[in-house]
């Protein structure tokens, strides 16, 4: 049988459904390059801004490593060690829309048919600021991006109006779509946070501002640990931190959490899956939760910088899973397990006589010695 990695997702055509997130991988002309020769169906360039950023002094990114037959987690260097997730506090490009506009132009002549989505943030409190937002859009559109993605979910922002402080407030989530959709003529894709209760609500607030589809998830609010030698969190700048963004393996159980609420209650909507994805297992989660396209950010930042061993074992790995189960394309699969999360009472108890009343369920005092204490 015919079979076929493509995928139409936002009225757009890639190769095949992965990205690289908007992140380091991203982050240069030379990177972005690398990774459309290395075959990534498309990339998500990291966020451009208007404001001036400066990054903390010392490192931005490092990663946290699990011994294994040991409870050891530490970001120290060390042999025989299993990645537990990435940590980072980097804001969003520090290069400004100037420096990003020719690189733009550049990198979709050379690249015509590859997918280049453009990140781009501003803040929220002004009508100046919203315009930001569309000068922002229409320059990245102008020199021919596919698409583009608001940060609405940067987890280090200090200023009220921007990131995840966005992303958290469904009204402006709202309002910052709707002032993008009224100058762009390529699909939105919002970035939500993973940082409410409930992103469902937030989902909504982008839908109906507009939003051609959600990419979730960004990273999750954290802070390093704290070495208990040193007694000094083990990224820190003069010995202070700040809370940052957990990223890799770790969130990936939280992160399809957050998406199979999303694609439950707008199944007919397009997400776009982020978060601890380093091999097609765990891509096919959001595939089977209804995802069209997935992002990769850590796995990448850790092989070659763009991740060109990751995205060959996404590729071998869809390929012989499609051929196992005599798929010829995403949509033969894609959403298959959405409807198998339910709420808690539907899960199926023992009947009868194997269940007792809850007695030997874990956590539940035996009937003997419940009837001892209140004797
Ligand atoms: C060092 C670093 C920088 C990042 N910068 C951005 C950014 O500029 N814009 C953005 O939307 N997400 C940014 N992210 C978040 C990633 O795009 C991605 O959502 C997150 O890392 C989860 O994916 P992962 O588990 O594959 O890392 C960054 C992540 C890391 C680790």
């Amino acid at each position: 049988m015919a079979m076929n990695l493509a995928v139409s997702f936002t009225g757009l055509r890639f190769e095949n459904p992965f990205l690289l997130a908007s992140a380091p991988p991203t982050e240069s002309e030379s990177n972005i390059t690398r990774a459309f020769d290395a075959g990534w169906g498309g990339v998500v360039t990291k966020t451009i801004g208007l404001h001036p950023v400066a990054n903390v002094a010392g490192p931005k990114t490092k990663f946290l490593r699990a011994t294994p037959e040991s409870t050891q987690l530490s970001m120290k260097k060390r042999p025989g060690t299993a990645l537990h997730s990435s940590w980072n506090w980097e804001l969003i490009s520090d290069k400004t829309l100037d420096w990003w506009v020719p690189r733009l132009g550049r990198i979709k002549q050379a690249y015509p048919s590859h997918v280049l989505v453009t990140s781009i943030m501003a803040g929220s409190g002004s009508d100046a600021e919203l315009r930001h937002w569309q000068t922002l859009a229409k320059a990245c559109q102008d020199e021919g991006a596919d698409a583009l993605e608001l940060n609405l979910s940067c987890p280090h922002m200090d200023r009220p109006d921007m990131g995840s402080n966005i992303g958290k407030d469904p009204e402006l989530v709202s309002v910052v779509t709707q002032a993008v959709k009224e100058v762009a003529r390529v699909p939105v894709w919002a970035k939500l946070t993973p940082s409410t209760t409930d992103i469902v609500v937030e989902a909504r607030g982008a839908f109906l501002g507009g939003a051609d589809a959600i990419s979730s998830t960004n990273t999750f609010p954290s802070l390093p640990l704290i070495d208990p030698e040193t007694l000094e969190f083990e990224m820190n700048v003069d010995g202070l931190v700040s809370s940052g963004g957990l990223g890799g393996p770790a969130i990936l159980p939280q992160a399809i959490a957050k998406m199979s609420q999303l694609t439950q209650a707008f199944p007919d909507h397009a997400f776009s899956g982020i978060g601890g994805i380093a091999d097609f297992g765990h891509a096919l989660n959001y595939f089977l939760l209804g995802c069209g396209t997935v992002q990769v950010c850590t796995a990448a930042m850790l092989d070659h910088a763009i991740g060109p061993n990751v995205l060959k074992q996404l590729l071998a790995g869809m390929r012989e899973t499609m051929e196992r189960h005599g798929w010829s394309s995403l949509e033969d699969f894609r959403g298959q397990r959405r409807d198998r999360v339910v709420v808690h009472s539907k899960i199926r108890r023992p009947e009868g006589e194997a269940y007792r009343g809850g007695y030997d369920a874990e956590g539940y005092a035996a009937a003997e010695a419940a009837a001892a204490t209140e004797g």
